[in-house]
């Protein structure tokens, strides 16, 4: 019986597997590897340290976090275990935010630093239908800068976000950036546009009138064409803020013209999470579809409170890496291995494990045939795997104890001993 995988997952495949059409190119490993790697390397630069959570954590913390309200919350979560025990059932994590603060709070990392640069890359899980992009298991990478309410925080998630675009020739892309305001203005403000939609309420679709009430500013990012119409003349989140939202906002701009990064304020930006606070961003790249999020970030000054954690302010993001690789510009081959050996004789298999074996715990990367395979048919294979070197072991070599060093370029043969191979490896792969 096949039952082939689970919808909205799909498999990661070696680079030599052929996988079919460009929108399947993200499901190889070459691309993760030089994402992951450029990330990493990145999120090092800016000073962030990395944290795992586990890849489930009690429903109710979502819950309490992303928002009761929120689609992913609502509808999206894959649930499992006994309602009836006392902390209730477990949810395979649909964002990683809510686990990272509520590590470090119940770690009480607060209490021995007052400010974590954190970065995670790992599986997240949203019962999503399937579409381009959009995956029910899926990678983000991200981080959380936790403990600090400096604006320059804000606009460095971003610079560095676009520094990993660049790391990995993604240039298609655009950032849009808004403030949806504090506890001290947000309410003026939702009023003001319960007011203003009020009137043509019944012209907007099914799912806005019931984000009327429950969570209005959800109107402004609907995608809805005719929602779109009447949404663009509403009055923006940021005309309404207070000064120190209207400060904030400037302190993230002039940090972003500084660094570089273009931008542009879109009043439609509100974020599908509940726990934002002032600045929230994204980033889209035109080469996706209506998926087109790469990543989404924002500050969330109430949240590590809300979780029983110091009462300070935090803003972090979070990128789809499959997303990233969808937008990605350049193919990403795997890395040549430095050799392929090679058994002129049956009988000498052996000799070339040994090799092998010494070479590769000697640095270098390689393989050879263990299918008993004839001399030609091992030839083939070593010219498949792209190595730079082939080192055949026949009789002659092997009463010698030498191997004969072919360069799979140039065609040059030399036997040397093992110990010299690695030499001209080494020179190889200058
Ligand atoms: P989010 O916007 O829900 O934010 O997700 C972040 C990114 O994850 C999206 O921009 C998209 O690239 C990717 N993504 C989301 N859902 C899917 C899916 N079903 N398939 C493929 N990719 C997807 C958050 O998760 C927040 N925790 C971000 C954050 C961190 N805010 C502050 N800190």
């Amino acid at each position: 019986m096949n039952l082939g995988s689970p919808e909205g997952t799909k498999d990661i495949l070696p680079p030599q597997a052929e996988i079919a059409g460009p929108e399947e190119k993200w499901r190889n490993t070459a691309l993760y590897q030089r994402l992951e790697a450029v990330a990493r390397a990145t999120f090092r630069r800016f000073g962030y340290e990395e944290i795992r959570t586990p890849v489930f954590e009690y429903t109710a913390l979502f819950h309490k976090s992303s928002g009761e309200t929120t689609d992913i919350v609502e509808k999206e979560m894959f649930t499992f275990g006994d309602p009836e025990d006392a902390k209730g059932t477990y949810s395979l994590r649909p964002e990683l935010t809510p686990g990272v603060i509520r590590a470090l709070v119940d770690e009480s990392l607060f209490s021995k630093r007052s400010t974590w640069k954190l970065w995670y890359l790992g599986p997240a899980f949203r019962r999503e239908r399937m579409q381009k992009g959009r995956f029910r298991q899926f990678t983000q990478l991200g981080v959380e800068a936790a403990g600090a309410s400096d604006p320059l925080l804000d606009a460095e998630t971003m610079i560095l976000f676009a520094d990993v675009l660049e790391g990995v020739g993604v240039r298609s892309w655009k950032l849009r950036i808004n403030s949806l305001g504090c506890a001290a203005c947000r309410g003026g403000y939702r009023e003001t546009l319960k007011k203003a939609v009020a009137p043509e309420l019944a012209r907007y679709c099914e799912n806005c009138r019931r984000r009327f009430e429950r969570n209005v500013f959800r109107i402004l990012d609907c995608k809805v064409e005719g929602c779109v119409a009447l949404s663009s003349k509403l009055p923006a989140a940021i005309d309404h803020a207070c000064d120190a939202c209207k400060a904030h906002m400037k302190g993230v701009e002039g940090a972003l013209r500084e660094a570089g990064v273009e931008y542009r304020i879109d009043p439609r930006i509100v974020r599908g999470l509940d726990y934002y606070t002032r600045t929230v961003y994204e980033f889209s790249s035109s080469r996706l579809g209506a998926q087109n999020a790469i990543c989404g970030g924002g500050r969330y000054d109430t949240l590590v409170r809300d979780m029983g954690g110091p009462d300070v302010g935090s803003v972090g993001f979070a990128a789809g890496a499959e997303r990233i690789l969808l937008a990605m510009e350049e193919p990403a081959g795997a890395e040549p291995p430095d050799f392929f050996g090679v058994a002129v004789t049956e009988d000498l298999r052996g000799a070339v494990f040994r090799a092998v074996t010494e070479l590769r715990r000697a640095g270098f990367s390689g393989d050879m045939d263990y299918e008993g395979r004839s001399l030609k048919a091992q030839m083939r294979s070593a010219n498949r795997s792209g190595a730079r070197f082939a080192f055949l072991i026949g009789p002659d070599e092997a009463a010698r104890g030498v191997v004969k060093l072919k360069d799979m370029k140039g065609g040059a043969e030399s036997a040397v001993s093992v110990e010299e191979a690695k030499s001209v490896l080494r020179g190889g792969k200058a």
